[in-house]
């Protein structure tokens, strides 16, 4: 097979076949065809697609380009959640031990923030000492001992799609359906679950900008997950404006040690109960949605689902002080706070300029393998469809640089405040399974 009779039939559109497809994945992991020929290639897959066939091709051949793990030993279902992605995500935080704590296995391998998205890693980086490297070896023994685990990529977990994605990133071929899928899935699946819930999202602060988008990004993995004899759902959700209160990393960790704790925002707790109830059924604890409610509301308000964050800090040695006393998380030196000049309801609170001020106050990275703040970010005080007038604080900024004019009128754009209160979007758009 020769490379460029593969990019010249992508561009003419024609249908690649499985061995064409495995053949350029694993000649790119094995280094056999260079950077610039693939890069030709993806670009050709951005502009004229992939159907499903060459989708579910393309993720089982970067699913097979590394370790494929399974649980098949321990005698409970293991369920995996992943989500596209946002701004005030914080929902593995309060998810993953919720739903431990409800009897679900759970094997997580999670990501870092880059650009104005967060990522569940550096989350949990704010507990001093936790080890966000495990190897795969210690990864499964923790499974298998506690139930549940989670850890940074492993760079024996899909190679291929970290060498593509790394690519794409600097390509411009991020935003395609077919590419954004297999590289999802494909880690997923490598991943061992039985089960896997999707939170994709879509709005401002999202990759996909509509509903509609969404909804086919959502479906394609649905059916890929299920070709792959894997229970899949997806639940499409809505990230116009940042999900909960808080935006960066050491202020999402105590709001969602406070959504642990009975104390979390209605939105986020609704996207919680709504995932957790399909990982619930998915891991056969529970068979129906009011039952699922019930378990989760239960360990929220006897304490055992902090109890499972504190253990899963603590197997993988964070100091678990900081989740009774969340005055110990580092503060920023220098705040700004943004006060409402005019009376109104606020009708838009956008989510991706407040990821953007939130990457330049510090919180976030720009290109793969930047420092970041832990402590910076944004709180906000009121959301969409609040009531505000003058004098009123809406939100504070946290930093260790300087908190610039520009910076605090690129956030003020963030917000629309108007006479009525015309905004009526749901949170939950709808769910694929
Ligand atoms: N997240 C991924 O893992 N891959 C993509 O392509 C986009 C988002």
């Amino acid at each position: 097979m020769i490379i460029t009779d593969i990019i010249q039939k992508k561009k003419e559109k024609i249908e690649l076949s499985q061995d064409e497809i495995s053949f350029f994945v694993n000649g790119y992991v094995k280094g056999d065809i260079p950077d610039y020929q693939i890069s030709a290639l993806l670009m050709a897959i951005c502009l004229n697609g992939m159907n499903e066939e060459e989708t579910f091709n393309l993720t089982m051949a970067m699913r097979n380009s590394g370790d494929v793990l399974n649980f098949n030993d321990c005698n409970r279902k293991f369920v995996d959640k992943h989500s596209t992605g946002g701004v005030g995500d914080k929902t593995s935080l309060v998810l993953i031990p919720l739903v431990a704590s409800c009897g679900v296995g759970i094997a997580k391998m999670s990501g870092r923030g880059l650009g104005h998205t967060g990522g569940t890693i550096d989350k949990l980086e704010c507990f001093k000492g936790f080890n966000s490297e495990l190897s795969s070896k210690e990864f499964m023994r923790l499974v298998r001992n506690e139930g549940v685990a989670i850890t940074g990529q492993s760079d024996n977990l899909a190679p291929a799609d970290k060498l593509l994605y790394a690519l794409r990133d600097v390509t411009a071929t991020v935003d395609s359906i077919p590419l954004i899928a297999s590289s999802i899935m494909s880690k997923k699946l490598a991943s061992g679950a039985d089960g896997i819930v999707l939170d994709v999202t879509y709005g401002s602060g999202a990759f996909m900008k509509d509903a509609k988008s969404a909804m086919q990004l959502a479906s394609l993995m649905v059916k890929i997950g299920k070709k792959a004899q894997k229970n899949v759902s997806a639940v499409i959700s809505n990230m116009n404006q940042p999900l909960g209160y808080c935006i960066g990393n050491s202020l999402e960790v105590v709001e969602a040690i406070n959504a642990l704790s009975g104390n979390g925002p209605d939105d986020l707790m609704k996207l919680v109960y709504t995932l957790g109830s399909h990982m619930l059924i998915m891991g056969e604890v529970v068979d129906n949605t009011d039952d699922a409610y019930k378990l989760m509301q239960n360990a929220i308000s006897d304490g055992s689902a902090l109890e499972a964050l504190k253990n899963i800090i603590s197997a993988e040695g964070g100091d678990i002080s900081y989740i009774s006393d969340t005055d110990k998380f580092d503060k920023a030196k220098n705040s700004y706070e943004c006060i409402c000049h005019k009376s109104g309801y606020i009708c838009h609170l956008d989510a991706l300029k407040c990821g953007h001020v939130a990457m330049r106050l510090g919180a976030g990275r720009i290109k793969k393998g930047d420092k970041i703040d832990l402590s910076a970010g944004i709180i906000l005080n009121y959301k969409v469809g609040d009531y505000v007038k003058p004098g009123d604080k809406l939100s504070t900024l946290y930093s260790n640089y300087d908190i610039t004019d520009d910076i605090i009128s690129d956030f003020k754009n963030a917000y629309i405040i108007s006479d009525n209160n015309q905004v009526n979007e749901k949170l939950i758009y709808d769910v694929v399974n």
